[in-house]
């Protein structure tokens, strides 16, 4: 660059700092809210310095230091540069008067003015270059130390009112690198801090990661899910900070009487739904990741697919935390002399962020930039982009059936998905408190029952039986056959849902030590072969809770065949139905006051948006529960509340206002209906016990 668009690029840095003072006054300049804020007169008086210190006192023949007390208090961390006023009492520094930091700024421009015009070498104009980017780093910490300083206002003033919190166009999809042999690091092409080089190979495995930032609404979905108080999602450094210092929400929010507000540098304001969530420390991202079953992306991860172009909100709206530690790259060296200061010395304890923030000047950040804080800090603005494995095998398979159930169930004229997608982590603890409402009489009668004939049922059971159970969730009724019949020697659980499943098994192996437990995970509309362990054992299965009632009449033919033949001789099957009854009864049970039923069908919504890069609205969908007196059936739907468009799984889905996404089927059966079932099945009723009302009955079927 010439001498005079050098001197033209400095001025307007040089200006902007100023620009960025002027809605304050005297006062907001000296206080410092905390030691790792620093007042704007400090910024303004030491960025101004560094260009005093390593360009002109070097540099310029003759330069007179405006006044030698300012090494004193304006040095920030270089040793190799003497004694400094400590950090955490920046804020001490009522004198030099603002007036006077003024006249330095200008004193230093003059001087510099002289220094360029004087020829600019490859030296000097790596040391401007380094100086400017330094201004710009101050002028993202200015905004900083302003909006928590005045955030610990009792006034809550705003910085500008006429500050806008970004936006985003659409929630986050997931898109997929393949990964393999990358190079990653500062190109020499342009200004890089040294921290951003070399430039180097690193090996990626394939993975996807979110073309978009987490927002406000879905971290508010985490605390509404007790995201603040899971030990099990947090990191243990992260969970005593949790406990040290109350945090229940990023740093910024306030609960107030009508919501959520932030406060942001436009002052207080309702949270806004859209933007992305920011002043997060490190251990709340990895706690929100670990709760949408993501991770964060490695710094290697997030600039290969940011330089492929993959990426939205890269450097407008938050730095985004990654999972790398801040560490040397390999062949790093730190610039000789104070300069080599900058970065190098900071390499230990902290974590990289990636982008650029909406307070980060125009043309600061590039896909190269390492940003670094310990991952306790929150003052800054930062966010978060999620990654994952990329998908193999099974998951990968099971993945694309979902995407092709979302297609042709929402594609289809009477639009419809299959009730198994309910049960993702969410869902399974959404079932769990439906099971706890006092309307879903199911699992209480259905309780109560098995623990009254528990004795004679375990009479059905052969010693030494391995124990199969279908849509076993949470093997809270199994433990009631558990205890009545030590003699099954095996027990065999099979769910759709791995939190729930892994969640029963830890419960189980410390309850029954000396049960064997061999869970599995999957649809049991496709059954595995029976492990050698239950070769030689006899079977007997175990389908309580009404599930069968979920499938069509037709599937649920099908479905007892199969146990049928899955179960060998001898098969037997003690199968949980709820009974007809009266409609309102029925239509309270899946319609709760609490609208937890109401939750636990919108999850799907939820699960298709994170899943399937979906769009939906939630709030443009009602929870409607309906008895079906043709079908003797309790249905579900989603009941759309306008005309609206829907994208997921990669499809758009047009929904007229009023239209139905039918959800669920929950058939209710008579005595009669059971038997008929079970002739045409291959087996046959040989006892049944039924509860009082709301009545539900247990049904022991045999091998025919
Ligand atoms: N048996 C428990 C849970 C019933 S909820 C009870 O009676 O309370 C239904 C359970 O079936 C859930 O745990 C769900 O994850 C599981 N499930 C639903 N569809 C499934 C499928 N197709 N394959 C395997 N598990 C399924
Ligand atoms: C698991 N299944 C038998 C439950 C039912 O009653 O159909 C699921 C459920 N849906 C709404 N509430 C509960």
């Amino acid at each position: 660059m010439n001498s005079t668009a050098l001197l033209d690029r400095y001025l307007q840095v040089r200006q902007h700092s100023e620009a960025l003072v002027a809605p304050l006054s005297d006062e907001d300049m000296v206080v410092q809210s905390m030691p790792d804020a620093s007042p704007a007169k400090w910024h303004l008086a030491h960025t101004t310095w560094f260009f005093e210190t390593f360009l002109l006192a070097p540099r310029l023949p003759e330069y007179t230091v405006f006044d030698p007390t300012f090494a004193y208090l304006f040095n920030s961390y270089y040793e190799a540069l003497g004694p400094r006023q400590p950090r955490p009492q920046r804020g001490l520094l009522t004198r030099p008067p603002v007036a006077r930091l003024m006249a330095y700024r200008r004193y230093i421009d003059e001087n510099m003015h002289v220094l360029l015009q004087g020829g600019v070498t490859d030296e000097i104009s790596a040391l401007v270059e380094l100086g400017l980017a330094h201004e710009q780093q101050h002028q993202e910490l200015l905004l900083m130390d302003v909006l928590h300083l005045f955030s610990l206002s009792p006034l809550q003033p705003a910085y500008s009112p006429r500050w806008r919190e970004p936006g985003s166009d659409r929630p986050a999809r997931f898109v997929a690198l393949a990964g393999g042999l990358v190079e990653i690091g500062h190109d020499g092409q342009g200004f890089a801090f040294d921290n951003e080089g070399p430039r180097h190979k690193v090996f990626l495995q394939p993975f996807q990661i979110a073309d978009r930032l987490v927002s406000n609404a879905q971290w508010l979905a985490f605390i509404e899910a007790g995201g603040y108080s899971r030990a099990d999602l947090w990191l243990s450094e992260g969970w005593a900070r949790v406990q040290e210092e109350g945090w229940e929400a990023p740093m910024y929010w306030r609960r107030g009487d009508e919501g959520w507000m932030e406060m942001g540098l436009g002052g207080l304001h309702p949270l806004q739904d859209a933007s992305p969530v920011t002043h997060i420390s490190y251990y709340e991202a990895c706690a929100y990741a670990a709760w949408a079953d993501a991770r964060l992306p490695s710094e290697a991860e997030w600039e290969v697919a940011a330089r492929a172009g993959l990426l939205g909100q890269v450097e407008d709206c938050a730095w985004q935390w990654t999972a790398s530690a801040y560490t040397p790259y390999p062949g790093f060296h730190p610039s000789a002399g104070a300069v080599g200061e900058y970065n190098g010395k900071f390499m230990v304890s902290q974590m990289v962020l990636r982008g650029g923030a909406s307070i980060t000047p125009a043309g600061h950040a590039r896909p190269s930039y390492r940003n670094f804080f310990y991952p306790a800090q929150r003052w800054m603005f930062s966010g978060l982009r999620l990654a994952r494995d990329a998908r193999t095998g099974e998951d990968a398979s099971e993945h694309e059936g979902f995407a092709e159930d979302v297609r042709s169930g929402l594609g289809a004229p009477t639009k419809s998905l299959p009730p198994k997608y309910f049960y993702d982590a969410t869902g399974s603890e959404l079932f769990e408190a439906i099971c706890r409402t006092r309307e879903y009489y199911p699992t209480r009668m259905e309780t109560a029952l098995l623990r009254e004939i528990a004795e004679e049922l375990s009479t059905v059971i052969p010693r030494g039986a391995a124990l199969v159970e279908f849509g076993s969730g949470a093997s809270l009724k199994t433990r009631l056959l558990l205890d009545a019949a030590p003699q099954i020697g095996l027990y065999l659980p099979i769910d759709i849902s791995e939190s729930a499943l892994r969640k029963a098994t830890t419960m189980l192996e410390g309850a029954y030590p000396e049960l064997r437990v061999l869970p599995q995970v999957g649809d049991f509309t496709h059954l595995p072969h029976l492990p050698p362990a239950a070769a030689s054992r006899a079977r007997v299965a175990f389908f309580p809770g009404s599930t069968l009632g979920n499938f069509t009449p037709a599937e649920a033919l099908r479905f007892l065949r199969s146990v049928r033949r899955f179960l060998g001789r001898e098969a037997r099957l003690i199968l949980g139905l709820d009974m007809q009854k009266d409609v309102a009864t029925l239509e309270a049970a899946y319609d709760d006051a609490d609208g937890i039923t109401a939750q636990f069908n919108k999850n799907l919504l939820t699960r298709i948006n994170r899943e399937l890069g979906g769009d939906f609205d939630l709030d443009a969908f009602t929870h409607l529960a309906r008895w079906n007196p043709q079908d003797s059936c309790m249905e579900m739907f989603l009941v759309s509340h306008q005309d609206q468009e829907v994208r997921a799984a990669g499809r758009r889905f047009h929904f007229a206002a009023g239209e139905r996404l039918h959800t669920e089927c929950s058939h209710k059966y008579s005595l009669e209906g059971i038997a008929e079932m079970a002739a045409e099945s291959g087996w046959h009723l040989a006892r049944h016990w039924l509860s009082p009302e709301p009545q539900v009955g247990i049904f022991v079927l045999e091998g025919s």
